[in-house]
């Protein structure tokens, strides 16, 4: 038991060591930064009627340390969307898999997406929301990836901007896995 407990450690070490870039924002950085933007969030949307929508799956590490550094009172859902594709770019083919289940008419919607890339997903998650009628709605991201953009987003939040790279870890995925390292890192041969 404890033997096969170890492999699968050492598994998963080997795979990070393997595969893993660079660190592109460590823990601390991460929460600094975290913190900041629930400031600021908490500046804008006190004393409105906000529900924050996370877009599964990338987004709900980020998710969760960010409503609780808002400290306002908020509604929080989610909505899912598959781009199809598994590798790491983004094809047009874009279906929503998981509606928000809460009314957000006259209210102020916040969608926080794991990152912005081409913005074709988040620009298709926008179009499908506005037809509901909310109040106002934003866009809060993670990452930014400014070279890669490919539709105009409206994106007044962004936690961090990032060249061309592949990001990983911190909610984001590549294939599946690396949403559980509690760092953003960048994978090699990956852009
Ligand atoms: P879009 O190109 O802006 O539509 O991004 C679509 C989705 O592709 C994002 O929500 C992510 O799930 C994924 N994606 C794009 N770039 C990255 C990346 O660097 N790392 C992990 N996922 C990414
Ligand atoms: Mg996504």
């Amino acid at each position: 038991m404890r033997r096969r407990r170890l492999a699968a450690t050492k598994g998963w070490l080997m795979d990070y060591v393997t595969n893993v870039g660079k660190v592109l924002f460590d823990e601390e950085t991460i929460a600094e930064r975290v913190r900041e933007l629930g400031r600021q969030l908490r500046a804008d949307y006190g004393g409105r009627d906000l529900v924050v929508v996370g877009v599964l799956k990338g987004a709900f590490v980020f998710l969760a340390d960010l409503i609780r550094a808002m400290d306002l009172p908020l509604t929080v859902d989610f909505a899912e969307i598959m781009s199809y594709g598994g590798g790491t770019e983004t094809t047009e083919e874009v279906v929503l898999t998981k509606d928000v289940s809460v009314n957000i008419r006259d209210r102020d919607v916040l969608v926080v997406e794991d990152i912005v890339d081409t913005g074709l997903t988040t620009a298709f998650l926008l179009d499908h929301l506005r037809i509901r009628e909310p109040r106002t709605l934003e866009v809060c991201a993670l990452l930014y990836k400014p070279v890669k953009q490919r539709v105009e987003v409206p994106l007044r939040y962004v936690c961090f901007e990032v060249g061309d790279v592949f990001a990983v870890g911190y909610g984001l995925d590549y294939d599946g896995k690396y949403r559980n390292l509690p760092r953003l890192v960048t994978l090699k041969g990956v852009a």
